[in-house]
């Protein structure tokens, strides 16, 4: 047998792709893809485009030193995930709804299809971008789950990060936006907006691992959580 028959669709998602996409692609801190339709990927030419080029802006990155070859293998690979069955719905997606509006609150902190506000990421499509297991620690455990950007420049950054500033005019504490070698942008948790020449600040502290999100292990029984994890699945568009 010829070496490079070894390195088949499977063994090249295994290396590159299983350790965010789950080894049965089952989906982990980057969504399932054991979906027949793919947002980000309605056929196979824009499948090859976002395995290789990445989705800029958001935690998947392109591989862009794959062969062609290989890049066309984990293709067929990809879409071979996409005839398993999904993952089933531990909860009622409907009840979740009423959680998620009633004892969750969470539309307080986050936006989803327009309605809501604050200082979380927007929640449309969360369902197509997350898999359960992943939701399910984001609503009980959120300072472990931490949304990720994958900057080309920078690397793996995270989206949301707790900061707190010191200034000549007080202390600020909120989410950072954005930041440069420069300046940092921010927003409290009354929503307002603050940009900062980082040289004229007395201090400035990044929280890893804080969230401002409560956890709601304590919150919500076992059931409000798995309805509201199956609210989540829902939301793909
Ligand atoms: C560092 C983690 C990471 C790695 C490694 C990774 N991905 Fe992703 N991937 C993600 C995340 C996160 C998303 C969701 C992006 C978004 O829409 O916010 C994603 C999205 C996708 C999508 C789009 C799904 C859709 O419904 O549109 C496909 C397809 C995909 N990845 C395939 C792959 C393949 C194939 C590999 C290996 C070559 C790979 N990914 C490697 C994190 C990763
Ligand atoms: C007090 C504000 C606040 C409340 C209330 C809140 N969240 Fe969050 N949520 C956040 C923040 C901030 C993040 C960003 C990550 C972090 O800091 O943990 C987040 C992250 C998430 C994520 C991860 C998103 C991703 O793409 O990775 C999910 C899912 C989520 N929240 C769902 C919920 C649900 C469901 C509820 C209600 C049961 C809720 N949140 C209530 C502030 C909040």
């Amino acid at each position: 047998m010829l070496a490079q028959e070894s390195t088949g669709g499977e063994q090249l998602f295994q290396t590159h792709c299983a350790r965010c996409h789950g080894i049965l692609g089952e989906g982990g801190e980057g969504p399932s893809l054991k979906r027949p339709q793919l947002t980000h990927a309605p056929d196979d030419a824009a499948l090859l485009v976002v395995i290789t080029g990445g989705i800029p802006g958001t935690g998947m990155p392109g591989s862009w030193m794959l062969s062609p070859i290989d890049a066309q293998q984990l293709v067929t690979y990809v879409r071979g995930l996409g005839e398993l069955p999904d993952e089933p719905m531990p909860g009622d997606p409907g009840a979740g709804e009423l959680v998620y509006n009633t004892a969750g609150n969470c539309a307080s902190c986050h936006i989803l299809n327009g309605v809501g506000n604050g200082i979380g990421p927007e929640l449309n499509g969360v369902g197509a971008r997350r898999n359960a297991e992943y939701l399910r620690r984001s609503v009980t455990s959120p300072e472990v789950e931490q949304p990720k950007v994958v900057d080309r420049f920078r690397g793996t950054l995270n989206a949301f990060l707790s900061v707190r500033v010191v200034s000549e005019y007080g202390t600020y504490e909120g989410m950072r936006i954005n930041e440069d070698a420069f300046s940092v942008q921010m927003r409290d948790l009354a929503g307002e907006t603050y940009s900062f020449n980082k040289a004229d600040l007395i201090r400035y502290e990044k929280a890893f691992g804080h969230s401002y999100m409560p956890g709601y292990a304590a919150l919500l029984t076992e059931t409000q959580i798995d309805d509201v994890v199956s609210y989540l699945m829902t939301q793909r568009d």
